[in-house]
């Protein structure tokens, strides 16, 4: 749906958007109609250029063609039948997913806040089952972030952060750990601990990679204290750190594991899959979606992970990637450029990373700001060299102009 055909002009939308929604989001100042491959279009048909991915989620593309193909087939078909029936998308997808993953069962939610309750209730009946009523407990990470749903905000490691402040008390059961440090997890570990649950890559905490020596103290943490590992793979899955699951790229095998976002390539969906041992935790009745498992959200998701898989996404996450990291350390004022794959982040010596997000979006090309000194580039996997050569370009002249804004 387009402005022209609403009749409306950008500012009679925007004006319509101030009174009836609920704002929560700093916006882009312009009006996303069309988009394609790796850029966004306005109402006058300007291209911006793509480095946020509708935030890690365009994984493919925007609007690629085998998804939207995917979509019009199955709307043709059947749209919704919550999950009585048997459907096809369903099936082919759980395989696929399960097969590439090396995961057993997998459980259909809608985002990926709702696949980490998924995985958050599986872990906690584990423990409560095979342990008793008091085995419930979860250390994160400490400046993680796992969704807004209570469970999902309780397990974010940010008690001073929005996300949680005015939503006290958060779910009983979680203790926070600090990212990268085995001994702190370790000594944060009681007879009530049932889980371990991380994000390989803090994505939302500000682009900060796990080291190899983390995660295999952490498998090697859980398997001595007959604990699960978990991991928040709704950023980094399907292809953004340069593996099929960032997992794989570690070699760590979690016992559960969330996804969303690049999943469905554009589409909402999101799931938590799991050993057999995990996934058994749930029967008839103790858990469901009335929406989970959307034939439509199943079969672009079909398409979108075999678009990543098919094209090797993956490896070009990995290349664009590092030659990214390499070209934005040479940035003014960037004192660190980091990330794994496609989830890139640099930060400053100077609070401007807002300032620059906005000078980058006025030369037309998007990326965010996470706090005042660092910006993350999450773009879509099929991004070449030379538009990181472009946007590099882009974000030169925007630190200089940020810069000049606060002397
Ligand atoms: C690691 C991680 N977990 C969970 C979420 C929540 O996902 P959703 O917004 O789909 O609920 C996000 C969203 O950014 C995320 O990055």
């Amino acid at each position: 749906m387009r402005l022209k055909d609403a009749g409306l002009t950008p500012q009679e939308l925007k004006d319509m958007v101030n009174k009836y929604m609920v704002e929560t989001y700093e916006r882009y100042d312009f009006i996303a109609e069309r988009a394609e491959g790796m850029y966004l279009y306005d109402e006058e048909g300007n291209a911006y250029l793509d480095f946020y991915g509708g935030v890690a989620v365009n994984s493919p593309g925007n609007r690629n063609e085998k998804v939207v193909a995917a979509i019009k087939d199955q709307v043709d078909d059947i749209m919704h039948t919550f999950n009585y029936p048997y459907t096809v998308p369903q099936a082919l997808l759980a395989k696929k997913i399960c097969d590439t993953i090396g995961m057993d069962k997998i459980f259909y939610q809608n985002s990926g806040t709702e696949a980490n309750e998924c995985m958050i209730k599986m872990a906690r009946k584990y423990g409560i089952d095979h342990y008793g009523p008091e085995r419930y407990h979860i250390i994160t990470a400490k400046n993680g972030f796992h969704g807004r749903t209570y469970g999902a905000l309780s397990a974010t490691g940010q008690p001073d952060n929005a996300i949680q402040v005015g939503f006290k008390p958060v779910l009983p059961g979680f203790t926070y750990a600090e990212y990268n440090n085995l001994e702190d997890f370790a000594s944060k570990v009681t007879e009530n601990t049932i889980a371990i649950m991380i994000e390989p890559v803090q994505g939302e905490g500000g682009v900060h990679p796990a080291t190899q020596e983390f995660i295999e103290g952490l498998r090697k943490l859980c398997d001595d204290n007959d604990m699960l590992l978990l991991f928040d793979e709704v950023q980094t899955g399907w292809g953004r750190t340069g593996a099929p699951m960032a997992y794989m790229g570690y070699g760590v095998k979690p016992d559960a594991v969330t996804m969303a976002k690049a999943m469905g390539g554009g589409m909402p969906i999101g799931a938590c899959c799991a050993t057999n041992k995990v996934a058994s935790e749930f029967t008839a009745g103790t858990h469901g979606s009335t929406y989970g498992g959307h034939a439509v959200a199943c079969a672009a998701a079909l398409a979108s992970v075999s678009e990543i898989l098919d094209k090797d996404l993956s490896k070009n996450a990995k290349e664009v990637g590092e030659y990214m990291v390499q070209e934005m350390a040479k940035l003014p004022h960037v004192v660190e450029a980091r990330g794994r794959g496609l989830l890139v982040g640099c930060e400053y010596d100077l609070p401007i990373a807002v300032e620059v997000k906005h000078e980058v979006f006025a030369r037309k090309a998007l990326i965010t700001a996470i706090g005042d000194k660092v910006n993350r580039m999450i773009p879509p996997l099929i991004v070449t060299k030379e538009q990181v050569d472009e946007l590099m370009g882009i974000m030169k002249e925007a630190i200089e102009a940020a810069v000049a804004k606060m002397e």
